[in-house]
């Protein structure tokens, strides 16, 4: 299905059939998968035509160019299985273009290059997914950007205080905002923090780009780009991907800034492979089935934990409290709770431990947003490359576990956890 019919279908029909058409392919109800690295030319003429198209400096008008007309080149560059899930990503986002990566961390790798140059800072969120720290605080030190955190990213002045003095210390050029946060699940005003970047706009003549990290509750249950995002970025390893079996990454946003993406994915080589794109177009199919059946679990798992004399507390996002500002802007933000948070058990490391190895049916492992629960202790797993400091500062002591709950029957996790906590 192309063409502006996909404008008035809602996502959980954009999921199945967006981004395809069947009467491209012979008619194969189902995409075909490309394996090939390039494309013969049709004539020199039409190889002189698709380079031209290619590596124009403004971006293709989407719908002027049929999929059955398109012309590719070699698969580093673009290839039919990317192009097909790029639409569908675009469309579930609500955004005019999507570039897809080998993975959530190429992603954010692309958006830094093509947006920071020597000099620049870039106004974060706290905490960040682990790679994101390590990338912004490690590996971007070398060539001059500056990260600066947001004490509170609910509360306005914070945000103000936190951007000017980011701006004072260079050209302030991206805001990274993760919302809820890994792994501590904590929320983030993304349209405030939209409305605080085109003021900084205003007065320095030089807006920042707003990318919100959305791989924790992705396209069904948030769409930072209605909030005023300028792109979003998501694991598609995660939820999208669903099954624990493929990497990717994806960002979605205006024309522009993904033309500009895309154009950068060819240098660096960051391209996602045909089978990896064929396995998560397959996989948006049933993402808001597992999606919100991994959501109720996780209620009801977190809803054990917070009355379990073992735990001490459960960072679930769906359990802000009645009136305060998580709880406004969850309402306003969030369509769901997601299934992965955090939560802390008495006794530290030890008991901690001590309760990971008595699992049985949940599985100890990072990464989340597939079908089988995992659960991991993030102190030093995920954010064990995250000096101590600022990792105990946003809450990630040797209590926190963080889990990712499946589609599997809640009853069977809640008494695995019963009996993981009890049998001590
Ligand atoms: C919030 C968040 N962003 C980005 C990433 C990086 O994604 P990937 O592992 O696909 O590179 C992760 C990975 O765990 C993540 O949790």
């Amino acid at each position: 299905m192309d063409g502006p019919a996909h404008r008035y279908l809602r996502p959980e029909t954009l999921t199945v059939n967006a981004g395809y058409a069947p009467a491209a392919h012979h008619g194969s109800i189902k995409p075909p998968l490309f394996a090939t690295s390039t494309f013969a030319y049709r004539s020199a003429q039409h190889a002189k035509d698709v380079h031209e198209r290619y590596f124009r400096t403004t971006p293709p008008e989407a719908e002027a160019e049929p999929e059955a007309e398109r012309g590719y080149i070699y698969a580093r560059l673009d290839h039919p299985n990317m192009a097909m899930l790029q639409a569908r990503l675009a469309l579930l986002d609500g955004a005019e273009d999507a570039a897809v990566f080998n993975c959530g961390m190429a992603a954010i790798n692309a958006i830094t290059q093509a947006f920071l140059r020597p000099g620049d800072t870039v106004l974060h969120t706290r905490p960040l997914y682990g790679g994101t720290d390590g990338l912004l605080y490690g590996h971007l030190a070398a060539f001059g950007i500056t990260p600066f955190g947001i004490d509170d990213a609910l509360d306005e002045a914070a945000i103000r205080a936190a951007a000017e003095q980011a701006a004072a210390l260079g050209r302030l050029a991206l805001v990274m905002v993760e919302t809820p946060a890994n792994p501590t699940s904590g929320i983030a005003d993304i349209a405030l923090i939209a409305r605080v970047a085109a003021e900084i706009g205003r007065v320095r003549g030089s807006r920042p780009l707003v990318v919100v990290d959305n791989t924790f509750l992705g396209p069904f249950q948030q769409n930072p780009l209605a909030q005023g995002a300028d792109l979003c970025m998501t694991s598609l390893t995660k939820y999208a991907g669903g099954h624990s079996d493929c990497l990717a990454g994806g960002v979605s946003g205006a024309a522009g800034p993904i033309h500009t993406l895309k154009q950068l994915r060819t240098l660096l080589g960051s391209q996602l492979d045909g089978h990896s794109s064929w396995m998560v177009l397959r996989s948006l199919e049933t993402m808001h089935l597992r999606t919100e059946r991994a959501g109720h679990n996780a209620r009801a798992v977190a809803e054990f934990l917070r009355g379990h004399p073992a735990v001490e507390t459960v960072n679930y996002v769906g359990f802000q409290q009645p009136g305060s500002r998580a709880h406004v802007v969850f309402a306003r933000q969030c369509r769901g709770a997601g299934s992965t948070f955090t939560f802390r058990i008495h006794g530290g490391e030890n008991a901690a431990f001590g309760m990971l190895d008595r699992l049985r049916v949940i599985q100890m492992a990072v990464s989340l947003g597939g079908t089988e629960t995992l659960i991991c202790h993030s102190a030093t797993t995920t954010h064990a490359n995250v000096p101590a400091a600022r990792r105990l500062d946003v809450g990630i002591d040797d209590s926190s576990l963080r889990i990712s709950v499946g589609v599997e029957h809640q009853d069977d996790l809640i008494e695995d956890l019963r009996q993981a906590l009890e049998s001590a």
